[in-house]
């Protein structure tokens, strides 16, 4: 089973065996280790990866999957 996890004002976090990522042309990206995070800030020099520059560039986003939840401490 494949799990995506929104990170409070960070990547997509991909947890998963089962997953592949493609780009437009369906070429798949080579992934070196598993679980992987996916670029949401924009910020990465290794897109479509997170490589940590959400941390340094003040990334902030405000969705959760219920509107309004308590939120958890981020990671
Ligand atoms: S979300 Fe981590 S570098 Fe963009």
């Amino acid at each position: 089973m494949t799990t995506i996890t929104v990170r409070q004002n960070g990547p997509y976090c991909f947890e998963g065996d089962d997953g592949k990522v493609v780009d437009w042309n369906g070429n798949e990206y080579q992934i070196a280790k598993r679980p992987f995070s996916l670029c949401r800030c924009g910020g990465s020099i290794n897109k479509p990866f997170c490589d940590g520059t959400h941390s340094r560039n003040g990334f902030q986003a405000a969705e959760a999957a219920v509107p309004g939840s308590a939120d958890k401490p981020a990671v």
